[in-house]
């Protein structure tokens, strides 16, 4: 089928055609580069990427490795800080033989820990053009945030007895962030980053006390069995991991941590008041009288849509203050009802009577600072067993939250449900319409008198993905002749038109096809033609996006490029074509200097 370009003069490009080939595809004029790569050097005193002799001392000082949220900000016009989350390792694809932690060399198991995190980089434009390169000269800003960096606990819950440990009795200090996967900037200029699937970082769960063991479990931390095999056995090289002996280790891990990317000496501090949970990624809107709402997700079949509301107004220039406003406000869970009748939601994706997956929402308070609302759970229970509180609360089960972002031209809140094989077709609901959900749908949040502070709000579901010539999809009524197939929506982002961004994680298994970073309209006549804008290498999920202020350029971070090969037998060796994949965050441009997306 040939794609054609559009008729919206907001959103011109040519969609780029499904593929399978292991490089970066960009529409007819555009180009693109690599920025910087795992293993490039971070630190001023960084040693040259060597793959065959990695250490730690290394890796500590380079880019880290999985990249997937991107922030920027720019500092001038062709200088700027980016923020890029390493989420986690492929050791197969990173050392030779490798099979599980249980083998790995010490080393190996530190240098993994030091791949984890993120990294602060400053980039500059390549003059004439909307590439962009590792800066160079003075880079004071650059910095890496590892597996083992101190962090602090604030807010409600920190110090509480769940927190504390034999290592920090205090239930204030922590070590390293694990899995931070999507993310969001602050009004405040500070990066939001998101530790997703922590629970994969732990062992001795039988072992655990039984009094521990029903929330570890609902977290999905291993619980029984043989919980050393497969692991990176990060316990290997520190005893906190092994939860036999520290229970409470994993309590630590599952926040929204906020890190001030212009001061490398700063503490990364893991804010409680937003929850503990698989934390997807979390992005903030002001409400109508000035407090910052940030909007989260859990990524877990059958989990929730978080909302946070500050007590506090956001003040401009006040960085003091603003360093406090995540640690005082309410919580909140959504819970979404259908308007249409039950019966007409069978499972199949077909549209009920009145034409429309829709319906209104409230947010179910959790608790604030000093108060819980769900009964049977302390404040600090709240924070740090979230999923069960809002499993008590009701709210309502969703098809895999990833990330979720307010429009910055309409402040309508978009949701990526990426999937959810394991919804049976009598559990389908109108939010999560088809069961099984192969392929993930898209939901728009439009909050009460347009106020981000609102308590209720009005939803529907503007795209249900999968081949537009399956009669299950549905993208927002738009000829679907016209639509690029997109499967497994994922991270989000905005032009400076409202158009949305989606980047795909895992159209591989779905259509046979590389991942893909899309566009599409949600305002207007051309409201759901959805078009390709670029696609990954093999096995890659695209992470990132991130479009500069200007519109000139789009970061994507093609993440875990040739997932499941192995050093010896790669599917990926992007970009460098030397025999091993290497993630890396790419710059995208428009050759003569237009806006992405024209
Ligand atoms: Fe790390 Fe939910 O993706
Ligand atoms: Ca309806
Ligand atoms: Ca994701
Ligand atoms: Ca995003």
């Amino acid at each position: 089928k040939r794609e054609r370009g559009s008729k919206n003069p907001r959103l011109r490009f040519k969609s780029v055609a499904p593929n399978t080939d292991d490089k970066v595809t960009v529409p007819h004029g555009y180009d693109h580069n690599v920025v910087v790569r795992w293993g490039d050097p971070v630190l001023p005193d960084a040693p040259e990427f060597d793959f065959e002799n990695q250490t730690a001392a290394a890796q500590e000082k380079q880019f880290g490795y999985n990249c997937d949220y991107v922030g920027f900000r720019q500092l001038d016009a062709d200088r700027g800080l980016l923020w890029v989350n390493h989420e986690y390792t492929n050791e197969t694809l990173m050392f030779a033989g490798y099979t599980d932690g249980n083998d790995a060399d010490l080393e190996q198991i530190l240098v993994s820990m030091a791949a984890h995190g993120g990294s602060i980089v400053e980039i500059e434009r390549i003059k004439g053009t909307g590439a962009w390169r590792l800066a160079t000269g003075e880079r004071p800003f650059n910095r890496r945030i590892t597996a083992k960096t101190r962090m602090e606990l604030t807010g409600p819950a920190a110090g509480d007895a769940l927190l504390r440990t034999e290592g920090d009795p205090t239930g204030t200090e922590v070590f390293g962030m694990l899995n931070n996967c999507s993310g969001g900037m602050t009004p405040w200029g500070t990066i939001l980053t998101c530790e997703e699937n922590f629970n994969q970082y732990f062992v001795g769960g039988e072992d655990a006390p039984a009094e521990a063991k029903p929330a570890l479990k609902r977290y999905g931390i291993k619980v029984s069995g043989d919980t050393r095999k497969g692991n990176r056995r990060f316990d290997r090289a520190e005893q906190r991991f092994d939860l036999s002996r520290h229970p409470n280790e994993a309590n630590r891990f599952g926040y929204v941590v906020e890190i001030d990317p212009t001061d490398p000496t700063s503490t990364p501090r893991k804010r409680t008041m937003l929850g503990r949970v698989k934390h997807e990624a979390a992005n903030t809107r002001l409400t109508r009288d000035g407090r910052v709402a940030v909007y989260m997700g859990d990524d877990e079949r059958f989990d929730y849509i978080y909302k946070f509301v500050s007590d506090k107004e956001y003040r401009k220039g006040s960085r003091r203050h603003n360093s406090t406003l995540l640690d005082s406000g309410t919580l909140y869970v959504a819970k979404l009802t259908g308007n249409s009748p039950a019966d007409e939601i069978d499972g199949s994706g077909q549209l009920p009577s009145d034409g429309a997956f829709d319906g209104s929402g409230e947010w179910i308070a959790l608790c604030n600072a000093s108060e819980s609302f769900v009964e049977g759970f302390t404040v600090a229970e709240v924070l740090v067993h979230t999923r069960l509180a809002a499993d008590a609360a009701g709210a309502t089960k969703m098809d895999r939250p990833e990330d979720i972002e307010p429009s910055p031209v309409t402040g309508k809140v978009y949701v990526a449900l990426t999937n959810n094989t394991s919804r049976e077709p009598g559990q389908a609901d109108e939010p999560n319409p088809r069961g099984p959900n192969k392929f993930g749908h898209v939901l728009e949040i439009i909050e009460n008198g347009d106020d981000a502070g609102a308590e209720t709000f009005a939803w529907n579901v503007p795209l249900v993905c999968g081949d537009p010539e399956d009669e299950s999809t549905y993208y927002a009524g738009f000829d679907k002749s016209k639509v690029a197939a997109i499967s497994a929506p994922d991270n989000l982002t905005f032009d400076d038109q409202g158009n949305l961004w989606i980047a795909t994680d895992g159209q591989g298994s779905k259509f046979g096809t590389n991942d893909q970073l899309c566009a599409v309209p949600v305002e207007g006549r051309f409201r759901g033609e959805l078009r390709t804008f670029a696609t990954s290498p093999v096995g890659a999920e695209t992470c990132g996006p991130f479009i500069t202020e200007d519109n000139l350029t789009v970061f994507m971070a093609p993440q875990h490029p040739g997932e499941d090969g192995t050093v010896g037998s790669p599917q990926s060796t992007w970009p460098d074509h030397q025999g091993y994949p290497r993630p890396s965050v790419i710059s995208i441009w428009h050759t003569r200097g237009k806006r992405v997306g024209h």
